[in-house]
């Protein structure tokens, strides 16, 4: 196939405060202290020092730094956080909540609570969990979630002295240990074993009378599914401790497995990943928590209850801490409501299966690349949707390391793939995940866009490593990046700094 020709716009484009001039405007709007709303003692004496732009100026001036974003415009496999295309329909979905405020009396927008109690029903269907919250505003919010649960939870049953740690494993997501560090555990983060997963003998020789609860993604951060887990999850249960599922790599096993059949407490979702929402810079995200109706009476509220076809909402009794306001990003939650109601029970069990399909289509091909290994290669039971691999050979054979090569597959129009988290077991690892967006002819350009940069590295390294030569911006130091004397996040702090 032959590679698409690509470079990206370069602008010198001024801050919004430095276009524009005094008067301009985009749309004229009655002067606040004309409508006699804001008190005389609130209103400004001095006009704010806001830029002054017509609408054209303004909508110039972002589509060109749009333009500069550096991604996002290609072929998009980052691992661990399954991509998806996000439907207009789910914009159109989210406009509806224009217009209402989160303090309504819920009488008076039985609409949108029907939506959230709706994606709550599938959730729970998917999950066999008692029900959900989509307070948590991220997956590391809704492992915060949970850690609060799980302290509240053995409170209650008079063992929060006695059950002080929490177990995860060294390829959980850093967020596991994290927040339940945060919570006042002890952190146990079991090493790998030999098949890729912590054996069940270091789970047994980590649990005590003193475990709190287990956290865990399964697959894990290198897209290992660990085929124990029901016997984890009850070894867990049996020393008294609470089970609580990672689901963020849901994608491979949607409709396969439901974490309460497989014991689990509680599990959470990422309605930013696997529900079809825009994550990062096209909105905010989602954690959905879902529990069992032991946990449920801890749940952060207010939750949306049912009664006879009319929505109340009701804040659990024993509420173990508010993680956010209200009852979280809503337009997510809508847009996650519209992706998962139009694909319906059969096509998110096709989505799963395909999203299967092409990372063992993947595999084969990237693995007769020079260069390239997976991890764990000894290990034969297929990876579901994701697959880590390694670019250590490269690296030894040319100095070329995998962001070098990300670099320069970005000249290709090609948008960065994911790494490794924390820690960097796999030497210069890198974990594409497929999904099941992208057609055959995306990942095979995807993959031909790889073979071409190590083709690249083995004749003319230092055309890899001084990448990206199409893009924007080529590197960018330290410097600017870490040291706060060269940056401003504010127009008011950059002003400051320029003296
Ligand atoms: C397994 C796993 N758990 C949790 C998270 C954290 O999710 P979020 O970035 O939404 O906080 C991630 C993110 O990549 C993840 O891969």
């Amino acid at each position: 196939m032959s590679l698409r020709r690509y470079h990206a716009a370069r602008w010198d484009e001024p801050l919004i405060h430095q276009i524009g001039a005094p008067g301009r405007r985009g749309q004229h709007f009655p002067l606040a202290d004309s409508t006699g709303l804001v008190p005389a003692g609130l209103q400004r004496t001095s006009p704010p020092d806001l830029p002054e732009l017509s609408e054209p100026e303004v909508l110039n001036h972002f589509l060109r730094l749009s333009q500069e974003t550096m991604g996002m415009i290609g072929v998009s496999l980052f691992g661990t956080c399954t991509m998806k295309y996000n439907p207009r329909v789910g914009e159109q979905a989210a406009r509806r909540l224009a217009g209402v405020h989160p303090a309504q009396p819920a009488e008076t927008m039985q609409g949108m609570l029907a939506a959230v109690h709706g994606l709550d029903l599938m959730l729970r269907s998917l999950s066999g969990m008692d029900r959900f919250t989509f307070q948590a505003a991220g997956g590391a919010d809704a492992a915060w979630t949970q850690a609060v649960i799980t302290r509240a939870f053995h409170a209650a049953r008079g063992q929060r002295q006695q059950r002080t740690k929490i177990i995860t494993s060294l390829q959980s997501h850093p967020c596991n240990p994290a927040t339940a560090a945060t919570a006042g555990f002890e952190v146990i983060t079991l090493p790998l074993g030999e098949n890729g997963y912590p054996s069940l003998d270091m789970l047994k020789a980590a649990l005590g009378p003193d475990t709190a609860a287990l956290m865990i993604n399964n697959p894990d951060d290198m897209g290992v599914y660990n085929p124990e887990i029901m016997e984890w999850v009850r070894l867990v249960k049996q020393a008294g401790a609470l089970a609580f599922y990672d689901h963020a790599n849901f994608n491979g096993v949607m409709t396969k497995i439901r974490a309460r059949d497989l014991g689990f407490d509680a599990c959470m979702f990422m309605l930013h990943k696997t529900f079809g929402v825009s994550k990062g810079g096209g909105g905010p995200a989602v954690g959905a928590y879902g529990c069992t109706a032991e946990l449920a009476p801890f749940m952060p509220g207010p939750l949306v209850v049912e009664d006879s076809g009319t929505y109340r909402l009701e804040t659990p009794p024993q509420q173990a801490a508010k993680v956010r306001e209200y009852l979280g990003n809503l337009q997510q939650v809508f847009k996650a409501y519209a992706w998962t109601q139009a694909m319906g029970a059969e096509g998110l069990a096709e989505a799963s299966d395909l999203s299967v399909l092409l990372n063992n289509y993947m595999e084969k091909r990237l693995l007769t690349l020079r260069g390239v290994t997976r991890s764990h290669p000894e290990q034969t039971s297929p990876r579901l949707e994701m697959t880590r691999y390694s670019l250590g050979i490269l690296f030894e054979d040319t100095g070329v390391s995998a962001v070098d090569v990300q670099n320069r597959m970005a000249d290709f129009g090609i948008d960065a793939f994911w790494l490794s988290h924390e820690p960097w077991i796999v030497p210069q690892p890198f974990t594409p995940e497929a999904g099941e967006m992208w057609s055959r002819e995306d990942i095979d350009y995807w993959i031909d866009v790889l073979a071409h940069v190590i083709d690249e590295a083995y004749r003319d390294p230092e055309r890899v490593r001084s990448a990206p030569h199409n893009q924007v911006v080529a590197k960018l130091s330290d410097r600017d990046i870490n040291d706060p004397a060269n940056w401003a996040t504010t127009w008011a702090a950059w002003q400051r700094k320029q003296g």
